[in-house]
């Protein structure tokens, strides 16, 4: 059922070239946090791993890019459709807005472990659901390699670098997850329900003032009225 789903999810093209493009902006934002991340860390090892990172992150942002950039340009004279459904199938969300400089490494690690491990389950997926488009299922292939090797040092580098504290991080980092996901949903959830409310609006609220405007209308006289004598001024000035 849920394979169903994500068929359908990457069945249009345009939709698919659509969420390709903002997985790249999101990867490309990603390596960007992660070259801050090798700035700052003390810590040598960790510095060239976050570099290797992020050149990887740069590297799926231009593959991503350039598949969404193929699909879509056969596209172009069609209007776009185009709901993303990112809700359900998101790409990776990267460092999701982390104040990279108010961070730990242990912290940071965290979050990136959980991070990439939900993003390689992602892109298994999206594998599996791509099998009508080889071309892109390539992509997220090649892609997921990374992903997994992502995940698997930060956790091995979390345990280095906080061997008893391990857990805790990543249960903060789980905690930290699961409220920028309330966040997103409750943001969703204010977005529709003030088109609803604003959609009422206009059908409930307006047709009132609408009707007294004509009637309002309907008594004022045609055309040129003659101006009462009393009132007349002359024409020397603007007012
Ligand atoms: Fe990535
Ligand atoms: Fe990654």
């Amino acid at each position: 059922m849920f394979q169903l789903l994500h068929r359908w999810i990457w069945r249009d093209p345009e939709r698919c070239a659509r969420k390709l493009l903002t997985f790249a902006e999101t990867e490309a934002d990603g390596g960007r946090d992660l070259v801050r991340a090798a700035e700052l860390t003390p810590d040598p090892i960790l510095r060239r791993l976050f570099t290797v990172h992020a050149t990887d992150e740069e590297r799926h942002a231009q593959l991503f890019r350039a598949r969404g950039a193929a699909l879509l340009n056969p596209l172009q004279a069609r209007a776009s459709t185009a709901f993303q459904l990112n809700w359900m199938s998101p790409g990776e969300r990267g460092l999701d807005d982390l104040r990279i400089h108010a961070e730990s490494d242990a912290s940071l690690l965290a979050f990136l472990h959980l991070s990439e491990k939900s993003a390689a389950g992602h892109f298994a997926i999206y594998v599996e659901a791509l099998k009508h488009d080889p071309l892109t299922s390539s992509v997220f292939k090649e892609v997921l390699k990374d992903e997994s090797f992502h995940m698997n040092y930060t956790l091995a580098q979390l345990t280095r670098v906080a061997p008893q504290r391990h857990g805790i991080f990543l249960w903060k980092a789980r905690f930290s997850r699961l409220w920028k996901a309330y966040l997103r949903a409750m943001s969703a959830i204010a977005g529709i329900m003030g088109a609803v409310i604003l959609t009422l609006q206009y059908f409930i609220l307006l047709p009132p003032f609408a009707l007294l405007a004509k009637r309002a209308a309907r008594r004022e006289p045609l055309g040129w009225v003659p101006v009462a004598q009393e009132r007349g001024r002359t024409l020397e000035s603007q007012y």
